[in-house]
């Protein structure tokens, strides 16, 4: 199934702790955050599942699609990979950069896809589950997806990293409480017991969740804090901001992490929750 995509739609106050991007944010989000960090969490989390050819997958919440063009180069011509997502940007410049890849794209909120049910060997999500808005819901819909024997997997941060304090604390200080509660929900995650009893209480079975690190390597704050900042919700809190303001707040989180230097790079532990169960 392939949806015609809305090119404007109004990215509302009440979506943004959906992480609903606009604007440049999809395209620095896949320029810049995907290959640093997203792209790496993607290959850790489908080396997990154990696709195998001819399989048919649905990506949840799959952005700009970098788990959803691996998952098809996993599958081969034999496999179907759908990728959903809420936001239009987001699944517009994936099917951009998807290219002549046969993936269909699909525009819905997780929890209530129109699909017809037992059409997934595989769900996977990567960094979508805490933003969904009704849990139980969504893993519902995933179940009636999946086929017989199925399995989900997904991934979600394991709270904050060393550079997400940072920032964070930086946001707090040099732009407001507010806008620093909203960045910090970014990383507020159910803990693995929550977890592992939400998949179960909704019917999964043999559910594992356990924890996995990365050591992630990033340019210098100078260069990487304005570009994370201009891929992620709050971005209009950072850019309207004045240079002088601006500047301030990167060199805080510079200093905070002065520990993690090596060379010219900023090199800090990272780790995600990685889940899995099956109907
Ligand atoms: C941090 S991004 C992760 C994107 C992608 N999986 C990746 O790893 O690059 C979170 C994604 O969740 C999507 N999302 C949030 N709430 C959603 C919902 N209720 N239904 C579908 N997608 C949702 C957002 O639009 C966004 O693309």
């Amino acid at each position: 199934m392939v949806v015609e995509l809305s090119t404007e739609r109004t990215v509302t106050e009440a979506l943004f702790m959906t992480f609903q991007l606009a604007g440049e944010g999809p395209k620095i989000y896949e320029e810049v955050m995907v290959p640093l960090w997203f792209g790496r969490w993607a290959e850790a989390l489908i080396d997990q599942l154990s696709l195998r050819s001819s399989e048919r997958v649905l990506d949840v919440a799959c952005g700009t699609g970098v788990t959803t063009r691996l998952t098809k180069t996993k599958v081969g011509p034999g496999g179907k990979v759908d990728g959903l997502d809420i936001n239009a940007p987001m699944l517009a410049q994936a099917k951009e950069l998807a290219g002549d890849l046969d993936i269909a794209w699909i525009e819905s909120d997780v929890c209530d896809i129109d699909l017809p049910s037992e059409s997934y060997d595989v769900i996977l999500s990567q960094h979508g589950y805490h933003y969904f808005p009704d849990k139980p819901q969504a893993l519902r819909e995933f179940l009636r997806l999946l086929a017989p024997g199925g399995r989900l997997g997904f991934s979600i941060w394991d709270g904050h990293s060393p550079y997400t304090s940072a920032i964070c604390a930086a946001v707090e200080h040099h732009i407001s409480s507010e806008i620093a509660r909203k960045q910090r929900s970014q990383r507020e995650t159910p803990s693995a017991n929550e977890l592992k009893s939400q998949m179960s209480a909704q019917g999964f079975s043999d559910v594992v969740v356990y924890r996995q690190e990365l050591m992630i390597d990033v340019p210098p704050a100078s260069e990487f804090v304005p570009l994370h900042l201009r891929s992620m919700p709050i971005a209009a809190a950072f850019t309207e901001l004045p240079e002088d303001a601006q500047n301030a707040l990167i060199n805080e989180v510079a200093e905070s992490l002065a520990d993690y230097v090596q060379g010219n790079r900023l090199v800090y532990p990272d780790a995600v929750h990685v889940a899995i169960g099956f109907k």
